[in-house]
């Protein structure tokens, strides 16, 4: 069994909109929808679990009843950090469950293909994440000035899904709790699991900006084409 765990308990401070980010509407839809509507279909994940916040919470809640999404089984409150609301999306899970799957609500243009490869990386190895190749060059810099220049080759740029074997992330969960990370893969490494890369797509950006928005709308019109 597999639990996906979509997080939509954030503040979406850089954002500066009046709207949650999870619900600020791509194309008339709510970010968060076209998200669990992937998962809600696709064959291999078995129930889903939403986190939301004290703010959103109504507004999801509403949006879930909507749409009659087959498998949401809870929504559960978040964290102050993000992997405070991944723990709290863990202890929802279904005990039965052996796998989870982790997504930002904030990525709402995940292909059904990809959800497939990763969750299928992360069964063979225990753990997985999609990934692109920086577009970028990346310094490391230190009070205003450069100090190094990584190589563009060894890096690369991390998405969700990540598909973990349940009783690994929990135990890393656990005992890392203390340490600030970004995302629940960070977790693994520090214990030194090994954690697979598939090759994901450009067009699963995350929104953070209001310029995310601006791309995330011709995206959507690009899918319609
Ligand atoms: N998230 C969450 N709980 C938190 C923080 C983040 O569930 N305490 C979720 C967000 O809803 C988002 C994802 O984690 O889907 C990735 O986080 P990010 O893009 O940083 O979103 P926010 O934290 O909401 O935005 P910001 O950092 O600008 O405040
Ligand atoms: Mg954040």
């Amino acid at each position: 069994m597999l639990s996906a765990i979509v997080l939509a308990a954030g503040k979406g401070s850089r954002m500066k909109s009046a709207c949650s980010k999870p619900l600020v509407k791509i194309d008339g839809k709510p970010a968060l929808a076209y998200s669990l509507e992937v998962f809600d279909r696709h064959a291999a994940i078995d129930e889903i679990i939403v986190v939301s916040n004290r703010a959103n919470r109504g507004q999801v809640f509403s949006l879930l009843r909507q749409r009659a999404y087959k498998k949401v089984k809870a929504i559960v409150l978040g964290g102050r950090r993000r992997q405070d609301s991944v723990y709290n999306g863990l202890d929802a899970v279904d005990p039965a469950s052996k796998w989870v799957l982790i997504h930002d609500s904030a990525r709402p243009f995940i292909g059904s293909g990809f959800v497939t490869r990763v969750i299928r990386a992360g069964k063979k190895y225990g753990a997985a994440l999609l990934a692109v190749r920086p577009k970028a060059t990346i310094k490391v810099c230190r009070g205003g000035f450069v100090r190094q220049t990584l190589e563009r080759g060894s890096l690369c740029e991390v998405q969700t899904p990540q598909v973990f074997r349940k009783d690994i992330l929990v135990e890393a969960y656990r005992k890392y709790r203390r340490q600030d990370v970004t995302d629940d893969a960070s977790l693994l490494e520090r214990s030194g699991a090994r954690v697979k890369i598939v090759e994901g797509n450009y067009e699963n950006i995350k929104i953070t900006t209001l310029d995310d928005l601006l791309l995330a709308g011709l995206i959507v019109k690009g899918k319609n084409v």
